[in-house]
């Protein structure tokens, strides 16, 4: 064999060893146990907080707002996505039926103009038509700082669901 191959041989072959003890003392311990992947991965995603309790739940003792949304153009948007993650307040809200909910478990509600304007907002860097992927419909877009903004009388701003109910819009 010539020598400089002999050479080439000689480095490769030392770059591989170190790449195996390198790959061993790195490896976490529960990579392979289970499959290509590591174990701990599963109870690590399991021991994570929750947040978020799914709309079946709010309509346990919500059943108005249900049935309103069921009905109207906001039928597929979760409760969620308006009121913030409510694990909480659905496992404890019960206790405080007749009297008013701690500060801990109250839900925001999302009545400014800004809020709707999240989804609503007509804006020149979006695509005009965003289909929603379960009724492949187009969600409206206005212009929030024009529509209906003032009270013709008054001259005061109006809020969104002074004139739209949010559950039904
Ligand atoms: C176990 C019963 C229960 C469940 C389940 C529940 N709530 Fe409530 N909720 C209450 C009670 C009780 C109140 C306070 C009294 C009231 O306004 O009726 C309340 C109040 C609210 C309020 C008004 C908060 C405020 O600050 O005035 C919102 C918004 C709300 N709930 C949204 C939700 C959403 C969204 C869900 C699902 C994630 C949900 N709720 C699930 C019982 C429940
Ligand atoms: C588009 C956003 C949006 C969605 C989706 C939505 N809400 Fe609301 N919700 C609001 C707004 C805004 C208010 C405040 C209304 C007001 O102050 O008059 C509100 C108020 C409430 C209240 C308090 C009512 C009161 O009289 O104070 C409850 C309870 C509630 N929502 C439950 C729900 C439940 C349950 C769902 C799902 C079935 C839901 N909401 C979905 C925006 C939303
Ligand atoms: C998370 C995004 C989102 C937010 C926030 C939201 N909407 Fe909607 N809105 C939708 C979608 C999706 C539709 C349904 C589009 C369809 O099926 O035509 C809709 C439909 C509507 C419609 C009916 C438009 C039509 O077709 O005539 C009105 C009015 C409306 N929303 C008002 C509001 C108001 C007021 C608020 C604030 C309280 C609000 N929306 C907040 C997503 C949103
Ligand atoms: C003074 C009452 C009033 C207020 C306040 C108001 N709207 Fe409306 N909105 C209407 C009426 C009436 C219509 C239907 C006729 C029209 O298109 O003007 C409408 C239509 C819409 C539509 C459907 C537009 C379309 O192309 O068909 C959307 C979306 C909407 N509003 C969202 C909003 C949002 C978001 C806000 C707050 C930024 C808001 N509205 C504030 C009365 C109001």
């Amino acid at each position: 064999m010539p020598q400089q191959i002999k050479r080439l041989v000689t480095a490769f072959a030392v770059f591989i060893l170190m790449f195996l003890v390198l790959q061993q003392v790195l490896k976490p311990n529960s990579f392979g146990k289970l499959g290509h992947y590591r174990a701990m991965a599963i109870q690590e995603n399991e021991a994570r907080e929750l947040h978020y309790a799914g709309s079946a739940r709010c309509t346990k003792c919500h059943d108005e707002m249900h049935t309103d949304k069921a009905a109207g153009f906001h039928a597929q948007l979760q409760c969620e996505v308006c009121h913030g993650p409510g694990l909480k307040h659905v496992l404890y809200a019960d206790k405080f039926k007749d009297g008013k909910l701690p500060d801990s478990l109250k839900l925001h509600k999302p009545d400014t103009r800004k809020e709707c304007a999240i989804c609503h907002q007509l804006n020149a860097a979006r695509i005009k038509i965003v289909f929603d992927t379960v009724n492949n419909s187009m969600i409206k877009q206005v212009n929030a700082l024009k529509h209906n903004l003032v009270d013709k009388h008054t001259k005061e701003e109006l809020k969104c669901i002074e004139c739209h109910n949010p559950h039904q819009p």
